[in-house]
């Protein structure tokens, strides 16, 4: 009966792919339950490096049920892109199943998530542009279109001239190119071919395996401080990325869930734009860059780089109450020095550290800095814990107090094997 969820602690890009891939060795299934394709996880094993966007990443296993959420907007023609990927590298796509209660990202949501950010000028938010905000607001709205409706097609025509009177009204305040109501229409008639047999309703499937005693895991994109809700609002992204989204965007009730793993990089990178006090603007954060190769998987934008933020780890960990975390790139920090984590802000003179909720005032918020001994001896490739040099033990052990759960899993490379198990946690 268990399900276990794997959410981003930091602000996305903490390597879940990764560490998905490692746990779906035991697992039955793989449930991706927010976001779409603003998200970009990967997976390098023997046959080479993946990419995915929507698709969750225990496809590469020969074994596990990969399955779309309900919680996920789906661009249809970046997962057929995707689904082409797979199948070019002989992955077997017939394990993947879409929920017919998914929404559909439709073409003039990208155009709307451009248009909007343009309008908002120096206040842009710095999306993926991916239309991930237009198509939750819609969805919200109750003018989303959802995957299950491109399989029953029957009233969708109608629909659509109704539903594309309202966006173009909405595109034109912002003199942005009008859609035509019969060519998306046309378009989805192409997009209900090639995906329909992957549509399928999920309840009964999910809750089959539960009562099999399957494990599954709930495959979490962006992180916990890009959260509508417990993010850096309004510089967060459009979809519930903590625990609470898991429990919705899949449909796993919350008595299954067994463990919930928060991941964290071993320092902190956030993209786009909003308050990130422990940023480095200096040599140190353009070596992490550079060293670890931190440019967004979908965009291809230069992640700012900054020390862990453990005011904003513990944070994370209580909205989302981790019952254990993993440490990820833990060898980025190899040889670089002396390693700083920020252990509390400094706001109007005071200290606190408590995670603010306003963005403007963590804006204002500077680092309070713990000082620790670097390492030479590289931790990469490594898959003991008795064989992490002693400064890097000290590390991991004083992140454990600071965000306040056992730390289950290091990672200390991009492939499958350079993990170390601390504790199972299956
Ligand atoms: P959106 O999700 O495209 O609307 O973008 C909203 C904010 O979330 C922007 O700052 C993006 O850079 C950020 N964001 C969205 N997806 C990811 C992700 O997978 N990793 C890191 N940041 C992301």
């Amino acid at each position: 009966m268990p399900a276990y969820a794997i959410i981003g602690g930091q602000w996305g890009d903490e390597g879940k792919g990764k560490i998905v891939d490692f746990l779906t060795a035991d697992a039955q299934a793989v449930v991706r339950f927010s976001g779409g394709n603003n998200a970009g996880h990967t997976v390098m094993n023997d046959e080479g490096e993946f990419k995915f966007h929507l698709v969750p990443s225990g496809i590469v296993w020969p074994h596990p049920i990969c399955i779309i959420g309900n919680g996920v907007v789906v661009d249809p023609v970046g997962l057929l892109a995707e689904i082409d990927g797979l199948q070019r590298h002989k992955i077997d796509v017939s394990r993947l199943v879409i929920s017919d209660r998914a929404h559909v990202i439709m073409p003039y949501h990208i155009a709307l998530d451009g248009l909007e950010e343009k309008a908002r000028g120096k206040d842009a938010l710095g999306t993926t542009g991916r239309g991930i905000g237009p198509a939750y607001m819609d969805k919200v709205a109750r003018w989303g279109i959802r995957m299950g409706e491109l399989k029953d097609v029957v009233g969708l025509r109608a629909r659509l001239e109704a539903l594309v009177a309202q966006k173009n009204a909405h595109i034109k305040l912002y003199d942005g190119e009008p859609f035509d109501a019969s060519e998306l229409y046309e378009r989805c008639l192409a997009w209900s071919e090639q995906l329909g047999d992957y549509i399928q309703p999920t309840e009964a499937l999910i809750e089959d395996m539960l009562a099999r005693g399957d494990a599954i895991l709930l495959e979490g994109a962006q992180g916990a401080l890009l959260d509508l809700d417990h993010g850096t609002y309004p510089y967060v992204t459009s979809s519930s990325a903590t625990v609470g989204g898991a429990i919705t965007g899949s449909g796993v009730h919350p008595r299954h869930l067994k463990g919930i793993m928060g991941v964290f990089k071993a320092y902190t990178t956030r993209v786009g734009a909003g308050p990130m006090p422990s940023e480095l603007d200096d040599e140190v954060g353009n070596t992490i860059r550079e060293r670890a190769w931190e440019y967004g998987t979908t965009t291809g934008r230069p992640r700012r780089c900054g020390w862990f933020d453990a005011v904003a780890a513990r944070y994370s960990a209580s909205v989302n109450g981790f019952t254990s975390a993993v440490l990820t790139r833990l060898d980025v920090l190899d040889g670089l020095g002396p390693v700083k984590v920020c252990v509390a802000y400094k706001l109007d003179g005071e200290i606190i550290t408590r995670f603010p909720s306003s963005a403007s005032v963590l804006e204002r918020c500077e680092p309070v800095l713990e000082e620790f001994e670097g390492w030479d001896n590289p931790t990469a490739g490594l898959q003991n814990m008795k064989d992490l040099p002693r400064q890097a033990k000290t590390y991991v052990r004083r992140l454990e107090d600071l965000i306040g759960c056992p730390i289950s899993i290091i990672s200390t490379g991009p492939k499958r094997e350079e993990t170390v198990l601390v504790h199972p946690v299956l």
